[in-house]
């Protein structure tokens, strides 16, 4: 029996591919991020702090140039802090983290089915296997009608909804979503983010997005808000 099963969880009964219970996926103490130098000098985060673990529901809010991207893409590891540090206590596997990014994300040689296969290709996935899990994701966000086409083919909208299944089919243990609803309607952004919930619960994953609407943060357990780069304290849900 793991600890995981001896202890119970902070974040109730729905944990997959999960440590102990208080493991720490990633951590920021006080990163910052500064984009160019002298009187150029951007600074788009400022030491966040900010702890990320198997279970958690985190909805980063606030107005466009806050930061939010910025900070997300320190989380994913695709951005290095100018200061402070951000630490993964367990060695991060390519298939541990997964980002939904906000803007064009997909290899335009490749068709939908493709693009959506490709990190699980890259993980040695055997490719009938890796295919069917890619249709299967691209089901959960109603875009399998779009397996054969290419990323020129199909709206920015649906495209956003494919970088949504690369992430599903990944079934990643941190999932990062920039803005996943961001250029969708109600309806559509609804079942990519109940896609995106659910995934989360089946495999304990942590699901951190960042999002511009309140409808979109109230489904989150966690809301953070950024300003001028700056991450505010939390406001836990009632
Ligand atoms: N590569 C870069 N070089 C220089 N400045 C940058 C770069 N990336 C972002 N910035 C700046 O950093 C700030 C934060 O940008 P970021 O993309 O994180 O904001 P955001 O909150 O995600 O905005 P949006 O809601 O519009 O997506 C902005 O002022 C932006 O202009
Ligand atoms: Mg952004």
């Amino acid at each position: 029996m793991s600890r995981a099963d001896a202890v119970p969880g902070r974040h109730g009964p729905a944990r997959g591919r999960t440590g102990p219970p208080d493991e720490v996926l990633v951590e920021c103490r006080d990163a910052a991020v500064t984009f160019g130098q002298g009187a150029h000098a951007v600074v788009a985060v400022h030491g966040a702090s900010l702890t990320v673990r198997p279970g958690d529901r985190l909805a980063i809010v606030g107005p466009s140039g806050s930061g939010k991207s910025t900070l997300l893409h320190l989380l994913a590891g695709l951005e290095r802090p100018t200061g402070g540090t951000v630490v993964r206590p367990a060695p991060a596997g390519p298939r541990d983290i997964g980002l939904v990014f906000q803007s064009d994300s997909l290899i335009p040689a490749l068709d939908v089915v493709e693009n959506t296969a490709l990190p699980l290709i890259l993980a040695d996935v055997p490719e009938e296997r890796a295919r069917r899990a890619a249709l299967d994701a691209l089901a959960l966000v109603a875009a399998d009608d779009l397996a054969e086409r290419l990323p020129e083919e199909i709206s920015g909208g649906q495209a956003q909804r494919v970088a949504a299944a690369r992430v599903l089919a990944q079934a990643p243990r941190l999932v990062l979503a920039d803005e996943p609803t961001g250029r969708l309607d109600h309806a559509t952004g609804s079942r990519v983010l109940d896609a995106l919930l659910m995934a989360a619960d089946r495999t304990g994953a942590a699901l951190v997005v960042t999002t511009h609407d309140p409808a979109v943060a109230a489904r989150f357990g966690t809301r953070r808000t950024m300003r001028d780069g700056r991450l505010l304290a939390a406001e836990e849900a009632s």
